[in-house]
């Protein structure tokens, strides 16, 4: 069986390309290989390779810069998820694909629902949502997993803006009115492969659109604190305590995009579908913590000391709390 798998080199591509790994053959496809901007050699491409699950994972993913070239973004993030859907609807094919907590404006009081009316705030989340749209009404066999705040363990995240800045400074100041729940990508590879595998076992009634998250939900401000305060735990030499980080309002002043306050995402349908029960958000956060930790104490790695310059004192008894 072929997977193509798009976006490889992307946080969740990468994550996804071991998870999906036992299923079958994948054929890992960056950018370069697999430019969604092209409609024609995409097409060429899914026809060529006559895939029996594609598994999106490519998105234009700055928010931002979506603002100024929202042609792009449509073109990326709605017309291309929606040709991959018909060609799949073409040979039976499954699709894979991936949305996003801007769908919504945030007013709602409480977890957001798969059925609760989209009303995204910008040009990112009104293309996504387009995306979701073409591949619902395509008829094609699909999973559409809807997930916020997703992070990985290598390149840019939340963790490690917040040890370099808590490690530079004495205090700071962290948004405290938006709320969601952490993703790790990890979490959502390994559901997607148990959540496809079953698919592929012949449930065609699996086929929609799930909400996928981490349990629980913080403020980016409390996701913050946690992450100091168990950096310290660990034994990482900071220079902000997790009490010197202030809460502070959103201030979407000097960016683009509006977000919206509220990305929490009921995962219900999720659970009863497919029998998994997403863990807490603080047991991916742990675990990348600890990685960095073992890293640092490991001579030849060294990898959060080199890079964020930290301190390191080895931790005595502690390891990741399992859920
Ligand atoms: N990150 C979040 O917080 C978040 C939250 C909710 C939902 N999601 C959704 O989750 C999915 C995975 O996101 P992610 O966090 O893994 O994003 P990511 O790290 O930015 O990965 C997206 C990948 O898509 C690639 N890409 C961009 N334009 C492309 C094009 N024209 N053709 C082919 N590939 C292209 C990017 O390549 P380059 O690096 O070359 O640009 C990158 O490798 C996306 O559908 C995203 O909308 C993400």
């Amino acid at each position: 069986m072929t997977i193509l798998l798009l976006g490889a080199q992307g946080q969740l591509g990468w994550e996804l390309g071991a998870a999906l790994a036992p299923l079958g053959r994948v054929l890992h496809l960056s950018r370069r290989e697999a430019d969604l901007s092209n409609l024609e050699a995409l097409a060429a491409l899914v026809r060529k390779t006559a895939p029996r699950v594609i598994v999106n994972a490519a998105a234009h993913t700055r928010v931002d810069q979506a603002e100024a070239e929202p042609e792009l973004a449509h073109l990326i993030n709605a017309e291309a998820p929606g040709l991959l859907a018909e060609l799949a609807g073409e040979t039976g094919a499954w699709l894979v694909h991936y949305s996003t907590d801007y769908v919504f404006d945030g007013a709602k009081d409480g977890p957001y629902t798969e059925d609760d009316a989209p009303a995204p705030l910008n040009v990112y989340g009104r293309s996504k949502l387009a995306g979701d749209e073409l591949i619902m009404k395509s008829g094609c066999r699909h999973l559409i997993f809807r997930t916020s705040w997703v992070f990985a363990g290598e390149g840019k995240n939340f963790p490690r803006s917040i040890l370099e800045l808590a490690r530079l400074e004495s205090s700071f100041s962290v948004t405290a009115d938006q709320f969601g729940a952490p993703t790790s990508v990890e979490l959502l590879a390994a559901a997607t492969a148990l959540a496809l595998n079953l698919a592929l076992r012949g449930a065609d009634d699996l086929s929609g659109l799930y909400n996928l998250t981490a349990a629980g939900s913080v403020s980016w401000h409390q996701y913050a604190v946690y992450v100091v305060r168990r950096a310290g735990e660990l034994g990482w030499g900071l220079s902000a305590a997790p009490e010197r980080i202030a809460p502070r309002p959103a201030d979407d002043g000097g960016r683009a995009a509006k977000r919206p306050a509220n990305s929490r995402l009921a995962t219900a349908k999720f659970a009863r579908a497919f029998g998994l029960a997403p863990p807490p958000w603080q047991y991916y956060v742990d675990r990348l913590l600890w990685t960095w930790t073992r890293q640092a104490g490991t001579a030849h790695l060294a990898a959060p000391k080199r890079l964020l310059g930290l301190k390191f004192i080895p931790p005595m008894n502690d390891s990741p709390k399992t859920p």
